[in-house]
Formats: C-alpha cells, structure tokens, sequence
C-alpha cells in the first residue's frame, strides 16, 4: 500500500515507493493538508541529510541518489511489507548499541525493535572483548526479541542470527559466509560477523533477548586495526565489490524474522540442520581451548543446547559449554 504522506519521514518513504518516478509536488501537499512551501521545506530537510531530490518542471519531485546509512527510512525500503520489524532506532554515534537495547527492552520496546548505529566507539564482544566500529563501514546492531520461551533455550537464538546472517550475506553479496562455533562468521577463514546474545529473563521465562550483531562490510583492509588485520575481513573485500549497507541490514533483519517464526512453530530441529549444514566447524579436527584445559578432537555436531559435541581420539563424546575452536595440527 502507498504510505500516506503526512511529514518529511514519509515524503521520504512515498518518493522511494515511486521507484525514481516524479510525484506531484501540489498532489503531494493536498495529501498531507500543508502548503506546497511546506513540502518544498521537507525536501530541503531531506537534502541536507545527504538525499538528492531534483524537480521535475510541471511533473513534481524526484529521488535520483540516497546517502549510504543505517536510517529506518532506508532499511524499510528493502524491508518491503515484511512484518518482523516492529521499530528501528538509529544513531549516528554511540558508546555501543547493547546498553541502549537493554535499556529499551527493559522500558516496553516490543518485540522486532533495532538499535542501529553507524559508529560504535566502545564496541564490545564475547568475553568482554572490545569490537572494532568503524563509522560507516559495517552494520552494528542490536536486535530485542521477546519470546515466549524458558531461558535455557534463549541460546538457541545465537544459532538462529548465524543461520539468517549467512543466508543474507548469500543473498545480497553472493559470497558464502561458514559458521564457526560458536558464534562466529567466516569468510575466507576470516572473521566477518561476529554475534553476542544476551538476556533479560525471570526464572522460568524469557523477557527479552538482545542479539547483538556486527557485520563487517565495506572495510578495506587498511580500515582494520593492526591486531585485527590477520584474522578480520569484510563482505567487501571477499566480495570485490561494496555492499548496499541497508540491503544488507534488511535481509539480515528479514531472515531472524523468517528462522525465528519457523524455529517457534517447529522447534530447533530444522535450525541445527541449517547450521551444520553451513557450518566451518563440523567435520574437522579442532582445539577446544578452554580456561583449564584443552580437547583436541573431531566436532561432529550440536546439542539441542548448541552444544558443541567433540569426538575425542578414545572414540568418547566431549560436550563445550565454552571454548575458543582452533584447527588441530
Ligand atoms: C563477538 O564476536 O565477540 C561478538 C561481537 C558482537 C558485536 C556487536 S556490534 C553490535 C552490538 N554492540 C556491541 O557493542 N556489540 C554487538
């Protein structure tokens, strides 16, 4: 359905349905009940945040380019009528994008609401790691899920987000990202994605789950810090070219919505498929490096608990809770 113009968010929205037709400056005025001054001003609006809007004598106003950002304007348009998606909160600057989730998970936000920001200067990671942030270059958001689930098996939803961010790099980069138990995104053997999935919950039910998701996609390789510059890369240069950041964010979007309303309905069975099957780790010998000890071993699969199950060189099966996977040999 055409969106009814009523402010400069959905003038926006209207001129991007139009697909680069013109759309009648007077129509678009008389639709909203202001002065044709008045859409004149939302389109400056629109052009000091980078859009480039020409008009067209006697035929109206025309979207020729949009800036490369994060903005729900811009992911909604490749979101289509996709129902998953309920709000997008989006900042050009922020220390990270999980607190401000919690926060907002915490004051009612409902189900499908997106923290999105285009820099993160205190990005953080599994084990209170720090994640590198640059502005612009990737996608770094938090997305809060409500459940109606127990809290054992909010962990399932970590494998839900890899599944669905494979599949939408696949979609939209024509790359192929494997999943590295667990919960890191490869391409190359290289790290591209990496996902933090944290809970508010009760005893015996789910209140909020946060998936905290950091992809990394226009980097260069001199975009990296020197730490990172062995084992990090992007969907560009795996790729060779740049990625739409908000078709990429979209499908990704699309996808939890799409796994998460399959994996409520039928249970995790089809989801561990899915994540073997794209998996980097199962089938090879590994390293399960832990705190107090090492299991050197082949993973043969996951548990219903996303379980990484080893079989040790005597024939018995290892189960890690946690651990960092390095090749064996
Ligand atoms: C990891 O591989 O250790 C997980 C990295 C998770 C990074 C994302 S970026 C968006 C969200 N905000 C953060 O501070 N971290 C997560």
């Amino acid at each position: 359905m055409e969106t009814k113009v009523k402010d400069k968010d959905s003038l926006l929205r209207r001129l991007m349905e139009a697909g680069g037709e013109p759309v009648s400056g007077q129509m678009l005025a008389d639709e909203a009940g202001v002065s044709r001054t008045a859409v004149w001003k939302w389109v400056r609006e629109l052009e000091e945040e980078g859009y480039t809007v020409r008009s067209v004598r006697k035929k109206g106003y025309v979207l020729e380019a949009s800036p490369d950002l994060l903005t729900p304007a811009l992911i909604r348009k490749y979101l289509k009528d996709d129902p998953f998606v309920s709000n997008i909160i989006h900042f050009e600057s922020v220390g990270s994008t999980m607190p401000i989730a919690h926060r907002e998970a915490h004051d009612g936000a409902t189900d499908g609401t997106v923290i999105v920001a285009e820099e993160q200067t205190e990005g953080r990671g599994r084990l209170a790691r720090p994640w590198s942030s640059t502005a612009g270059k990737g996608i770094w958001m938090s997305v809060i899920l409500k459940p109606d689930i127990p809290p054992h098996r909010a962990p399932q939803f970590t494998l839900i987000a890899a599944v669905s961010i494979c599949r939408a790099i696949r979609e939209t980069a024509e790359v192929e990202a494997r999943i590295k138990w667990p919960n890191d995104l490869l391409i190359g053997g290289r790290k591209v994605t990496g996902i933090l999935t944290e809970l508010q919950a009760d005893p015996d039910r789910v209140q909020a789950i946060i998936i905290g998701i950091g992809i990394n996609v226009n980097q260069e390789p001199e975009d990296f810090p020197d730490e990172l510059a062995d084992i990090a890369t992007s969907v560009r240069i795996q790729s060779g070219q740049r990625v739409d950041r908000a078709a990429l964010a979209a499908a990704v979007l699309r996808n939890i919505g799409f796994y998460s309303r399959i994996y409520l309905e039928e249970g995790f069975a089809p989801i561990k498929m899915l994540w073997e099957e794209n998996s980097d780790t199962i089938g090879r010998k590994v390293n399960a490096v832990m705190m107090r000890e090492t299991v050197t071993g082949t993973a043969v699969g996951i548990t219903e608990e996303g379980v990484l199950e080893i079989r040790t060189e005597d024939g018995s099966i290892r189960g890690i809770y946690s651990a960092d996977i390095e090749p064996a040999e």
